[in-house]
């Protein structure tokens, strides 16, 4: 079977060169050669390379430096090298940095091959599993909620049991809780997931715009309005309508949205007949919905409407064991992205996370794991790649960000783990550095053990 990839051969003797070429062609590689290492460094930065083949010495630019350069364009390509001046070192020097193989002059070309081959099934295993990968974070991109928490559990089910009926739903959480994961959970679990998901904050836009965006125009409705438009709810229709930060909508247009979700007809900006429109509302807010109504931002008459079905999403602080969770998660998601294996943070990074009040939610944590896989260049985050206020954290006795102080209990708590951490988990140490003794520390520890809590 002919063999499949894009090979770059390089080597200043021309023979070699050639026999190389000649034989990996007949292999059926698309082969690509350069005689000095110049001219390979050109060929790297302009043409895709799965496998470069190279002599490692050579005048002006070695096989060394092309090394680096290939795995610096072509992450996901591989590196063989070939040299006359067979020494350990310089064999070990190159598998160290990243050479897939070592083959030493004079080579045999069945050698060659079947080295080729195996660094070329390496790379099409790779190229397999990232895709595959892409393929289930797509999918599961669309509706995985990650979450273990119990109250979350509950509104998921919530979700998933109201999903199949028409009925409103709406959705109050924090700044990035995940309302608008919630909002596209709902719309996929229903008969709808196949009609369009339409999204629109209500507070990103003025007042004509919004009403032009929702609504939509008829031909002549405003100057300049040279033909008609359909508006979002229109377009909506057989899918779902999420209108984010539903307590910024002007209050006439409010009006108007209760009519089209009671009579189930839109009228558009200037036309008088109403079309028919079959919709789903799911409207979200990160203000109090009750303060909201109390002094009239939100309509009384849309609340009740909208309010058939309410999801409170809690905000992380109060869900900390979904820390490590969505650790992971996004530690998978931002690696596939960047096309890198970040796969791990430091204990010392959690517990940082872990004592964290996250005022930015998830959306919070899943910048920061984005930040740490960018800036690490190994596979695990450290405390070094945390922004700088997360970093500065430990000097600061409490948070204020959550407005929840903590009880003194839990300071020391936090305290006598933080100092167990520090000497290694040895008692006596700890007991000593703590000022307190032994079995007061053995019995404080064994209460956190019971409850559970860390
Ligand atoms: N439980 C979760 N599992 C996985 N990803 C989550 C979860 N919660 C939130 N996210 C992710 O965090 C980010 C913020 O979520 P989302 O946009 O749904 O928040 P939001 O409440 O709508 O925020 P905002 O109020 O700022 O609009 C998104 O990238 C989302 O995918
Ligand atoms: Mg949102």
């Amino acid at each position: 079977m002919a063999q499949t990839g894009k090979l770059l051969i390089v080597d200043d003797e021309e023979i070699a060169l050639y026999n190389l070429e000649h034989v990996m062609k007949k292999e059926g590689y698309d082969v690509t050669t350069a005689s000095t290492g110049t001219e390979a460094l050109k060929l790297i930065e302009s043409k895709n390379i799965d496998l470069l083949l190279t002599d490692l010495r050579m005048e002006n630019v070695d096989g060394m430096q092309l090394l680096n350069a290939c795995r610096q364009r072509h992450p996901d390509s591989e590196v063989i090298m070939i040299t006359g001046y067979a020494t350990t070192e310089s064999a070990v020097k190159a598998m160290k940095e990243g050479a897939f193989h070592y083959i030493a002059k004079p080579f045999r070309l069945d050698e060659v091959r079947k080295v080729v081959s195996e660094a070329m099934e390496k790379i099409r295993l790779r190229q397999e599993n990232k895709q595959l990968r892409e393929q289930v974070e797509a999918y599961e991109g669309k509706v995985k909620i990650i979450t273990q928490d119990p109250e979350m559990r509950r509104l998921m089910d919530l979700v998933r049991q109201v999903a199949p009926t028409d009925c409103s739903i709406l959705i109050e959480g924090a700044s990035g809780t995940g309302k608008e994961l919630f909002a596209r959970v709902a719309h996929q679990s229903s008969d709808r997931c196949n009609g369009p998901y339409l999204a629109v904050n209500c507070g990103a836009l003025s007042q004509e715009l919004l009403a032009n965006e929702l609504f939509g125009h008829d031909k002549e409705a405003f100057t300049g309005a040279t033909s008609h438009k359909k508006g979002l709810i229109e377009s909506a229709s057989g899918g779902t309508l999420f209108l984010d930060e539903i307590t910024e909508m002007p209050a006439d247009m409010q009006v108007k949205l209760l009519r089209v979700i009671q009579e189930k007809e839109v009228l558009r900006v200037g036309a008088t007949k109403p079309l028919p429109v079959d919709i789903r509302v799911i409207a979200a807010t990160n203000r109090d919905l009750k303060l909201a109504v109390a002094n009239g931002t939100l309509r009384n008459d849309l609340y009740f409407r909208l309010n058939v079905i309410t999801l409170n999403i809690p905000p992380l602080a109060r869900r900390k064991d979904d820390i490590p969770l969505l650790v992971r998660h996004f530690l998978q998601k931002s690696s596939a992205r960047m096309r890198k294996e970040v796969t791990n943070v430091t204990p010392e990074m959690l517990d940082i996370l872990m004592g964290y009040d996250f005022p930015g939610n998830v959306r919070e944590l899943e910048n920061i794991i984005e930040r740490g896989t960018a800036v690490t260049s190994g596979d695990t985050i450290e405390v070094a790649h945390l922004p700088d206020h997360l970093r500065n954290r430990e000097s600061q006795p409490y948070h204020k960000e959550s407005g929840v102080i903590p009880t003194l209990e839990e300071q020391e708590r936090k305290y006598i783990h933080w100092v167990m951490n520090e000497v290694g988990g040895n008692q006596t140490l700890a007991a000593r550095t703590l000022g307190i003794n032994r079995s007061s520390l053995w019995r404080k520890l064994k209460t956190y053990e019971d409850s559970g809590s860390r």
